[in-house]
């Protein structure tokens, strides 16, 4: 896959080069970033990418021409999307199908947004992070690229690891884990994981989650329409 991304703080994203399973991921050759500067696509003395907004008003908004022509230049396939706080969620059917997508261009805003042409004429998606206010879409980018790069095939070696992953079949968040040691601080770790017995282990997991899931988005229990809402997980005897 190939990650293009526009941004006035191209270093923003050296991370995605240096840390952790992106930067991984790019070194095992599934994917590629490039990461373009906008200030390199303006034409004044001073690198002007915003201006004051048409109409008056506090802030600055970003010029149009710097998104155009980098976006020319790099002429890419795929979705063009625009991290901004009015967008669509982003969540994790939005990473599947980005994920499925053969090249990914992610445009950052800042200050009091962009130039409405390049959201009307430019990009096919708009997305969100939250509802909250960042100074700039650039970490959104970096949540996007991390949540859609983990997903490419062979990225995570391990399926399970992704497969286990909270929202990974849009029902259940994840059950509680542990690890060594088996006892920390009076804290035991429930018998049941260290039984052995695999048929228990599935079981107590598919309880631990449906009771996370219930207690914490029961929205996604309502939704998921798997028979969760007959069996109160209340009544199983929880190893925890
Ligand atoms: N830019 C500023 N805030 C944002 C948000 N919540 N999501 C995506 N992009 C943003």
């Amino acid at each position: 896959m190939r990650i293009n991304i526009l941004t006035i703080f191209p270093e923003y994203f050296d991370v995605l080069r240096e840390v952790s399973i992106p930067a991984r991921a790019r070194e095992q050759g599934h994917v590629e970033y490039r990461v373009e500067d906008l200030r390199d696509y303006t034409h004044d003395r001073h690198n002007t990418v915003d201006d004051a907004p048409y109409g008056g008003g506090a802030g600055m908004v970003m010029k149009p021409e710097p998104y155009f022509e980098a976006v020319e230049e790099i002429d890419p396939d795929g979705p063009i999307v625009l991290l901004t706080p009015r967008g669509e969620r982003f969540d994790h059917d939005g990473a599947v199908k980005l994920s499925l997508e053969e090249e990914l261009t992610l445009l950052c805003g800042h200050y009091k947004g962009v130039d409405e042409r390049v959201a009307e004429e430019l990009v096919t998606h708009e997305l969100s992070i939250g509802d909250y206010v960042l100074s700039g879409g650039e970490p959104a980018a970096l949540v996007v690229v991390d949540a859609v790069v983990r997903l490419l095939p062979g990225v995570l070696g391990d399926h399970q690891s992704a497969a286990s992953d909270s929202f990974y079949d849009g029902e259940l968040l994840a059950p509680p884990v542990y690890t060594r040691p088996p006892e920390y601080r009076g804290m035991e770790v429930p018998e049941v994981l260290r039984s052995g017995d695999h048929g228990r282990i599935a079981e107590w997991r598919r309880e631990q989650a449906l009771r996370l899931t219930r207690e914490r988005r029961p929205d996604l229990v309502e939704d998921s329409g798997d028979g969760a809402d007959d069996e109160d997980p209340a009544d199983h005897e929880s190893a925890g």
